[in-house]
């Protein structure tokens, strides 16, 4: 797989928030990771980015350990984070966040992201702060792409969006993923998640406690009862 992770754990402190995690995302593939608040989804995602240090374990992107390696170094790498609550340059336009998204990368060329966000194209001179929830979101995935990542893990990508934006938020990430870009969803949203992931992982209190194809985990009764509101 694309992106190896092993008995990676990792926390703030003196306190550790992941144990042992075993997780893996594949090329092209959609995978989810679920679990109520608290349970360590963003510091997962900060683990894996750079932003704090694994204390154990291992997380390997093509065979290269991301242990030892700077936030850039591994955008360099190919892994692109969508953090959670968006932090677009709020003063500077969507064009100027575009292009410091490919800034790393020499990529100038926004045609791509903005067929994949037609919204985006009359607000590209609109400073970032003014745009709508779901078209700062959008911007922020569209930020991460002009990185042209191999990996792009997107974090509550459904914060405070109405649900039919998410659908269509939701709805990109196949296209996404087939051109290219694996995705790592972090979503509160679980049915949402689950529909359009391939495999998802359930996280509880820092441990992996479910995992599996997604159509799988949907049907799943404890899935059902905590995540879905199925009785
Ligand atoms: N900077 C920090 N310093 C100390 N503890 C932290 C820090 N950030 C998060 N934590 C703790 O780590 C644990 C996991 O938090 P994390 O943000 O990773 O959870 P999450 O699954 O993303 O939750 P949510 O669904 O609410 O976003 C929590 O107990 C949290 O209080
Ligand atoms: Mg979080």
């Amino acid at each position: 797989m694309m992106l190896e992770v092993r008995k990676l754990s990792a926390g703030y402190g003196r306190v550790q928030v992941l144990w042992d995690i075993d997780l893996s995302v594949g090329e092209r593939e959609i995978v989810a990771l679920v679990g109520p608040n608290g349970a360590g989804k963003t510091t997962l995602l900060r683990t894996l980015s750079g932003v704090i240090r694994m204390r154990g374990g291992t997380a390997e992107f093509r065979g290269r350990s991301l242990g030892d390696r700077s936030i850039e170094q591994i955008v360099d790498l190919g892994i692109a984070h969508v953090p959670e609550g968006r932090r677009l340059f709020a003063g500077l336009t969507v064009r100027a966040n575009l292009l410091l998204g490919g800034w790393r990368t020499k990529n100038t060329d926004l045609d791509r992201v903005i067929e994949l966000f037609p919204p985006l194209e009359p607000r590209l001179e609109q400073v970032a702060g003014s745009l709508s929830g779901g078209e700062q979101q959008m911007c922020a995935i569209a930020r991460g792409l002009m990185s042209q990542p191999e990996l792009m893990m997107i974090d509550e990508l459904s914060l405070g969006l109405a649900p039919l934006i998410v659908d269509e938020i939701l709805a990109r990430l196949p296209d996404i993923a087939a051109a290219g870009t694996s995705v790592l969803l972090v979503e509160q949203d679980v049915d949402a998640a689950l529909s359009v992931a391939e495999r998802a992982y359930v996280l509880e209190t820092g441990q992996v406690t479910l995992s599996g194809k997604a159509g799988v985990l949907l049907a799943d009764k404890r899935i059902q009862e905590s995540y879905l509101g199925i009785a």
